[in-house]
């Protein structure tokens, strides 16, 4: 794992959409796997920002989501495919058709869970933005006793939960189940960047430094993947 320690979540931000940037560049028809939560807002605004400039096109990218609460539908503003068009997609040239994003109001979880599974085989993840939780989630991968495989209901933990509720007026309204990418899927990727700021995700990535390999901190996985940089900022 290369880790590279900042000061700054403005120089976190660059450092990760640069190597996006780069990414694309390299490979106009990238397939991204993205995430959401406070981490990554900043290196979607400088890609937005690259984009305008004339820098980056996004017409042939595809991207695969980590992640969806389950029972929100994607025009609630709570949900992640939200998060995703307002943070990035309405802001750029891509097709929303090439934007996947677990379906949070499936019927059926196991079918689209198999569906789900069949988008990312079939595309292939070039490039895995991560942020981490707390308790070491990736995706919401919780802490547990093996490594999921693919796209599964994920009951989320209570510091999880606590964590989130920060984007909800009450705690009572934050959704108790996601679906999430598995490990396995993640890992698939080639190339993987994990970005993380502030003292509150101190612990946790010292943590993953220095651990050995265990699904009870999930992203302690990414050890065993051979291209995963660690971008954390102080502040
Ligand atoms: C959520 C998301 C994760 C994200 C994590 C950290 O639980 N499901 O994908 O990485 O929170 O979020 P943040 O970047 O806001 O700290």
């Amino acid at each position: 794992m290369n880790f590279i320690k900042v000061r700054t979540y403005a120089e976190m931000s660059k450092i990760a959409a640069d190597m996006v940037e780069a990414q694309i560049k390299s490979k106009p028809d990238s397939v991204l796997g993205l995430a959401t939560g406070s981490s990554p807002v900043g290196m979607y605004e400088l890609l937005i920002e690259k984009y305008r400039n004339g820098l980056l096109d996004f017409s042939k990218v595809r991207t695969v989501n980590l992640d969806e609460y389950v029972g929100l539908s994607g025009d609630n503003d709570q949900s992640y495919r939200y998060f995703m068009n307002d943070k990035l997609f309405n802001h750029i040239n891509i097709d929303k058709n090439n934007t996947f994003v677990p379906n949070g109001l499936a019927k059926d979880i196991e079918k689209e869970c198999e569906d789900y599974d069949k988008v990312i085989n079939e595309l292939g993840i070039d490039f895995q933005v991560l942020g981490v939780g707390r308790n070491g989630h990736i995706g919401f991968n919780e802490p547990s006793s093996v490594f999921s495989k693919g796209t599964h209901l994920e009951l989320l933990k209570e510091d999880t939960i606590k964590a989130n509720s920060r984007f909800f007026e009450r705690i009572e309204d934050v959704p108790t189940k996601a679906l999430t990418m598995g490990i396995e899927s993640i890992m698939s990727a080639k190339k993987i960047i994990l970005v993380s700021s502030g003292e509150a995700k101190r612990p946790i990535i010292e943590k993953l430094l220095d651990c050995e390999v265990t699904p009870l901190i999930p992203a302690s996985i990414l050890k065993n993947h051979p291209d995963v940089t660690i971008i954390f900022s102080e502040n």
